[in-house]
């Protein structure tokens, strides 16, 4: 079981600090699940300091594929780990919405990442239009498809369903849905799988209860050390 928060743009590196010194505090007695945060690039350094020894990883919210070179505004894997960063989110849908992130640049990000040693939660998730048109499946296999022809099954690998409707709009899928979802990605790449969009400490029980949802990738409710942490438990007592 593993819960990552997703900070996205939010929080100054002093915010970051606080917040992770008292959520190492908060989490320090909960066994059975491992946690990350995903700060912002500029948060990363403050955040890993207090966790340094803790159980709760550091993740960033992205990497490029590239060793170095003329990118300008990306961040390659070996940048992260000179942090002391364990690991990168990759192909979230902002990135692939607002960004014009593709399947294609998603899997070679994910595969960069993971042989320089990081570990990768790579997210795939389908819009409300695709769900009403019929097409969650092939666009579900589309987008793990990609990542599965990068890279395989990898130890250091975690898929993230989130589909797009469910995220920052309170409206979150069904343990029924996830449960339908997650079944489909395990035939496609057989690796632990999240699920993430508008996961909360009141429905994070029953959505982690279900046999293929391995975890949680939290947005809003990630702010705050005391939902974060309440969703942690909820997480080890499924
Ligand atoms: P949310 O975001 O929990 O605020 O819906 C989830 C995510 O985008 O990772």
């Amino acid at each position: 079981m593993l819960v990552a928060g997703n900070w996205k743009m939010h929080k100054t590196r002093a915010e970051a600090a606080g917040f992770c010194r008292s959520l190492r505090d908060a989490v320090a007695g909960i066994e059975g699940v491992e946690i990350a945060v995903c700060p912002p690039f500029t948060a990363l350094e403050p955040a890993v300091e207090p966790l340094h020894g803790s159980s709760v990883a550091v993740f960033a919210q992205n990497v490029h594929w590239a060793d170095e070179g003329a990118y300008t505004g990306e961040i390659a894997p070996g940048m992260l780990l000179d942090l002391g960063v364990e690991g990168a989110l990759t192909g979230h849908s902002e990135r692939r919405q607002l960004f014009g992130e593709t399947d294609v640049g998603v899997g070679r990000r994910t595969v960069a990442a993971l042989e320089a040693g990081l570990r990768v939660i790579a997210c795939v998730g389908e819009t409300d239009e695709e769900r009403e048109t019929g097409e969650t499946e092939a666009v579900l296999a589309r987008q793990a498809g990609a990542i599965r022809d990068a890279v395989g099954p990898h130890k250091r690998l975690t898929l993230a369903y989130e589909p797009v409707w469910a995220i920052g709009t309170g409206k979150t899928a069904t343990p029924e849905i996830a449960q339908e979802a997650h079944a489909f990605l395990r035939g496609i790449l057989d690796v632990p799988i999240l699920y993430g969009g508008s996961v909360k400490p009141d429905n994070a029980a029953e959505l982690l209860s279900r046999p293929d949802v391995d975890g949680a990738l939290v947005g809003g409710a990630s702010l705050e050390v005391e939902s974060f942490a309440a969703i942690c438990v909820a997480a080890a007592a499924a």
